[in-house]
């Protein structure tokens, strides 16, 4: 089969590489899929940028998600058969032609839904259901801080935070995004290369005003945020975007991202009465698979019943052909693009 292993670190255009692999044996719960396409997600790039700790040795094909039809069963495959069409997360492997997922991790989708639109579902809306629903509770006129509100997991918070009937707040990075995050239904929507989003919500809202704050910036910006939770506010950490803008290496930039988001004291959280979470949903998969199996059960039905809508990027309806891997890549990285994207066969 056809894969695309990431080679080297760095470029997009250098970084990676089509090679012919082995198809892969699916064994005990393990499903095989052959995939249509497959999703990109920020932690991509961080990996290319060799930022991601959880990247295997290189040559490693990344890819968490995955939309294809069902070709072989491990033996211990209880609920899928060969040729049901599934969206999948998968734990790398999914940039090429065949990959392997978890029983768990897959879930049926028709033959209309599109590449993107299944990938945003299975990990940016579990990712944001799972810090909405299982994490914390916000009741009715909350109001809570969406950081990118524009993006695959930001706009997925927003429609979440919604159903709940949550006042929305937002930072997005463009004019254009700024349009976007209203429409998807954010109540107030701030620039953030325009104005300080904490003197800006300070000047609007009083003091800590924030039930819940979403943050995957980190640094600088999870300072901030953490200032604007109200006592049993919540923040949810999980992400560093921060990272990709330094220019040392690993190591350093490691340091810096340690120092860039302070000191936090436990004695000074419980008097305040402030929650800190941290999101990982690879861990969540890992340690508590039926937990990960009942978010995507969830989140599949929600777009079922028609009461989320993943943004998808306007660019060939944010789905890439194959040749334009580098290219899709770099709009991720470049804060260009605008929903998920993916890449197809
Ligand atoms: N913990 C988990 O389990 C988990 C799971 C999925 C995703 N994530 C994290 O969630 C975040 C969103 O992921 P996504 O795949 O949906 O991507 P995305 O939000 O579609 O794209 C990233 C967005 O982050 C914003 N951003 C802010 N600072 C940035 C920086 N320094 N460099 C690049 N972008 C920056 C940009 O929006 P603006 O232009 O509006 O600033 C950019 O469009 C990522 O940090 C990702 O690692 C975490």
């Amino acid at each position: 089969m056809k894969a695309f292993p990431l080679i080297r670190y760095g470029n997009a255009h250098e970084a990676f590489e089509e090679r012919e692999l082995d198809v892969p044996t699916p064994t005990g719960t393990e499903v095989l899929i052959k995939v249509e396409g497959f999703g990109l997600n920020f932690a991509d790039v961080m990996a290319r940028r060799g930022l991601y700790q959880d990247t295997p040795p290189l040559p490693a094909v990344l890819g968490y998600d995955v939309v294809g039809t069902i070709t072989a069963l491990g033996e211990k495959v209880q609920h899928l058969k060969i040729g049901d069409r599934v969206v999948a997360l998968t734990r790398f492997g999914g940039y090429a032609q065949y990959s392997i997922a978890q029983e768990f991790a897959c879930a049926k989708i028709t033959l209309e839904t599109p590449v993107s639109v299944a990938c945003a579902l299975a990990t940016q809306f579990c990712t944001a259901q799972y810090m909405i629903e299982k994490s914390m509770r916000i009741l009715e006129n909350d109001k809570v801080l969406v950081h990118s509100g524009a993006g695959g997991v930001g706009s997925a918070l927003i429609q979440l935070a919604k159903r709940k009937k949550a006042y929305v707040i937002t930072t997005v990075g463009s004019k254009n995004k700024s349009e976007i995050a209203k429409k998807i239904g954010a109540d107030e929507v701030i620039l953030y290369s325009e104005e300080d989003f904490k003197k800006e919500i300070e000047l609007r809202h009083g003091l800590k005003p924030m039930m819940a704050v979403f943050d995957a910036i980190g640094g600088k910006n999870f300072r901030k945020s953490m200032s604007l939770l109200m006592p049993s506010g919540t923040l949810c950490a999980y992400g560093v975007a921060e990272n990709t803008q330094s220019k040392g290496g690993p190591l350093l930039t490691g340091i810096k991202t340690l120092l860039g988001f302070g000191f936090l004291s436990p004695p000074l959280m419980m008097m305040n009465g402030n929650n800190l979470i941290g999101v990982n949903m690879l861990r969540v998969a890992d340690h508590h698979p039926l937990l990960f199996k009942e978010i995507l059960t969830e989140v599949i039905e929600l777009f079922n019943q028609g009461q989320i809508k993943p943004l998808v990027d306007t660019v060939h309806n944010g789905q890439f052909p194959i040749s334009q891997l580098a290219m899709a890549h770099e709009l991720l990285e470049t804060r260009k693009s605008i929903g998920k994207i993916s890449v197809i066969f």
